[in-house]
């Protein structure tokens, strides 16, 4: 039988998946050709395919395969192996350039696309921000993705899942060592420059979210010189920030797991521990700020974030609650 190209994709997977469970030891050509139900010589084939898609994979006569190098890129090849999650990024669709991921999953899930399909690109030639704002997307070095979410939820909770998402990256910058903070609602900095964003989009009735978009965007590899000159000022990266590159699928696989456990626990508890991490890793609470809202800008001390996300601004005239805009910290100018 004539394998197809869906067979020749999940042997090219299942291969993958023995190399990087033996580390940096050899899976044996028998034990490969034994689990895939392959001959050695269509084992032999898979790997010569896999070295043509820039895998660099060591073979020795009597011992067998060892996995030495992947390739940085961001395909269901890259990404599918590493997966830890139950539902989210189970079906990828990766292309080389789009507008923008998730213009592109808005579309999917109009259509019908499940929980947790994830989309990405290599680069983006249109990538939105929010409140109308571009996002700077050089091709290979950055990662834009976009996962459809079909929650339970009334959509004036909808928010959370921002908020949510914020500290799902935050978590897995950390864990890379990148001590990013979190400004209200979802920007990522270290050292106040912008290292993530997360766009959330909505399509919803009164009473039912249908989906929620969520874009994610964060600047892993990129250097100032990727950017546009205005961005590269504000911007920075984890390969700045660490001074090493970092696999981009195998960043993506951990923020995954790390968002999915968040709306696992999200589900289960409700928005109140969501909150409780928020806080912790925020850097806009206790600080003066500025806040740019739609038709009104109002200075205070950010004082918490509410019960559903929004942030409690202590101003001159008293206690003020705002549900979208930009915040800026206010220099020491004021404090001192
Ligand atoms: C922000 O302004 O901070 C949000 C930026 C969100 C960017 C991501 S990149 C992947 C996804 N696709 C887009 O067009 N935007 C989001």
């Amino acid at each position: 039988m004539v394998p197809t190209d869906r067979q020749d994709a999940t042997h090219a997977q299942l291969v993958l998946e023995m190399l990087l469970e033996s580390g940096s030891d050899f899976a044996s050509g028998e034990a490969l050709s034994g689990k895939l139900g392959l001959s050695r010589t269509a084992v032999w084939k898979v790997v010569n395919a896999l070295r043509d898609r820039g895998y660099a994979i060591e073979a020795v006569p009597s011992r067998g395969y060892r996995l030495i190098r992947v390739p940085d890129r961001l395909t269901a090849l890259e990404i599918l192996p590493l997966l830890e999650t139950h539902d989210l990024g189970r079906t990828v669709h990766a292309f080389d350039s789009l507008g923008s991921t998730s213009e592109h999953a808005f579309r999917l899930a109009a259509e019908g696309a499940e929980h947790g399909e994830l989309v990405v690109a290599e680069q983006q030639t249109a990538g939105r921000g929010r409140r109308g704002r571009s996002w700077a997307s050089p091709p290979g070095k950055n990662l834009y993705a976009s996962l459809v979410l079909r929650p339970e939820l009334p959509p004036q909770r909808a928010p959370e899942l921002t908020l949510l998402a914020a500290v799902a990256v935050a978590e897995a910058l950390r864990g890379d060592g990148v001590v990013a903070s979190i400004k209200w609602p979802n920007d990522l900095q270290v050292g106040g420059k912008k290292i993530a964003g997360i766009l959330t989009e909505l399509s919803a009735e009164a009473d039912r979210v249908h989906f929620v978009v969520l874009g994610i965007g964060v600047n892993l590899n990129a250097a100032p010189s990727d950017f546009p000159a205005e961005v590269a000022e504000t911007a920075t990266s984890v390969q700045r920030v660490l001074g090493r590159r970092v696999n981009r699928a195998a960043f993506l696989v951990r923020l995954l797991r790390t968002l999915e456990e968040w709306l696992d626990l999200h589900e289960q508890l409700g928005f109140e521990p969501v909150r409780a991490r928020w806080r912790a890793l925020s850097s806009t609470l206790g600080e003066e700020v500025l806040v740019k809202a739609e038709r009104r800008e109002l200075r205070g001390r950010a004082e918490d974030i509410d019960v559903d996300g929004a942030l409690l601004l202590r101003t001159e005239g008293g206690l003020e609650r705002v549900l979208a805009g930009d915040v800026e910290q206010v220099r020491s100018r004021i404090r001192r």
